[in-house]
């Protein structure tokens, strides 16, 4: 069996490591194919290099540009490498731009496509990736949910019969790295003590496209009561540099992006975490650091409804250091997000997709 994957944003490439691990114990040929919508080292070779992915068959090199633009230059290259490899399913991640341009040319030709991580909602349409999520369900034959919710939100779109609940890949691959990255202490910025700091990102655009919600945001993280390490992601910097927003001041120290295994053992030593990201927001929760997003909604609503995430609208931002500094999540021993295994679920759910079983 012949598999294509499709990726190219930085959480794309980590789900893709336990998957392609998963594609090649089970024999099956793998093509990988990344667009190139993330280019800069740190946010792309880092991870293949520290989760040991296989080099991309084909990097299209698309780089940045509006949504229109990004999205069309993918599907243009996109057609021609499909015509080429004819793969039996391709097989897509998530909801970047990435996901959407190849669900769409996969559509188009008749190739058997494949959502993983499908059925997530945020049910807020100005947010792109809600845009490429929904199309990419629709589009899809076969719909791989990470959670019961996200099955929920697929049957009431009318796609039961196409979806199945696998689990989350992100937590075979958390799995897999967590203890190999605890052998060591993460490198820390100098004046931050050991397990006395906060971890944070943000990235998303409505967080970073507004002045006013920027400054609010450099605010809020600057009079945290401890130092927080903000990993700052290109959007961020190019966005404050834009805006004449100061990040680096107040209790606030920042950092480039940096490597999987490093994130891992940062969050695993920290006081807790705060971000506008999807994936952190549960790396959080499994590792048991209490994590306060900054968005008025999550997809990843088990993590807020066992008590570990708390949602603070970026409007409202000088309610972050009383919220920050007071969380006491009780323990809990749920695991919503499945048990490490979904990789391997997930190649036997395309197995039986494309011997005619659904
Ligand atoms: C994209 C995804 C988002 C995902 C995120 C993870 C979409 C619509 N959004 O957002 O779902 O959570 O990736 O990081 O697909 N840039 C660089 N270097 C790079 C990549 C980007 O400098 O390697 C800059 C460019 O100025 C670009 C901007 O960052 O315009 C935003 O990049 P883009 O690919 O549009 O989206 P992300 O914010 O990274």
């Amino acid at each position: 069996m012949k598999i294509l994957s499709v990726v190219g944003a930085r959480p794309q490439f980590i789900k893709l490591a336990p998957v392609a691990k998963a594609i090649s114990r089970a024999d099956h040929h793998h093509v990988i194919v990344h667009t190139g919508q993330h280019y800069d080292i740190q946010l792309s070779d880092v991870f293949f290099e520290d989760l040991q992915i296989p080099i991309p068959t084909v990097n299209l090199g698309v780089g940045s540009g509006t949504h229109g633009v990004q999205t069309g230059a993918m599907m243009s290259a996109l057609d021609g490498v499909f015509e080429q490899y004819r793969p039996d399913c391709v097989l897509v991640y998530g909801d970047t731009n990435s996901t959407v341009a190849a669900a769409l040319c996969a559509v188009k030709m008749r190739l058997p496509l494949v959502h993983l991580e499908a059925g997530l909602r945020s049910f807020n349409r100005d947010m792109p990736e809600e845009h490429n999520r929904v199309l990419t369900d629709h589009a899809a034959d076969l719909c791989l949910a990470p959670t019961a919710v996200a099955i929920g939100n697929l049957r009431s779109e009318g796609l039961s019969a196409r979806s199945r609940q696998v689990g989350d890949v992100m937590i075979d691959v958390l799995f897999q790295t967590r203890d190999a990255a605890s052998q060591r202490p993460p490198i820390l910025p100098e004046g931050v003590a050991d397990s006395d700091y906060y971890v944070a990102t943000v990235h998303r655009a409505e967080n970073t496209d507004s002045r006013e919600r920027l400054h609010a945001i450099a605010d809020g993280l600057a009079s945290l009561d401890r130092p927080v390490i903000l990993l700052a992601h290109p959007r961020l910097v190019a966005a404050s540099e834009r805006h004449g927003v100061l990040l680096h001041r107040g209790s606030c120290r920042v950092i480039p992006p940096e490597s999987y295994s490093e994130i891992v053992r940062l969050v695993l030593r920290s006081a807790g975490v705060v971000t506008d990201s999807g994936g952190l927001q549960k790396e959080a929760f499994m590792l048991r650091r209490p994590c306060t997003t900054l968005r008025s909604e999550t997809e990843w609503v088990e993590t807020v409804d066992l008590g570990w995430n708390t949602l603070v609208n970026p409007a409202s931002m000088a309610l972050l250091p009383g919220i920050v500094a007071n969380r006491r999540p009780a323990p809990v021993d749920d695991e919503p997000y499945g048990d490490g295994t979904a990789s391997v679920r997930t190649i036997q759910e395309i197995e039986f997709l494309l011997d005619g079983g659904s």
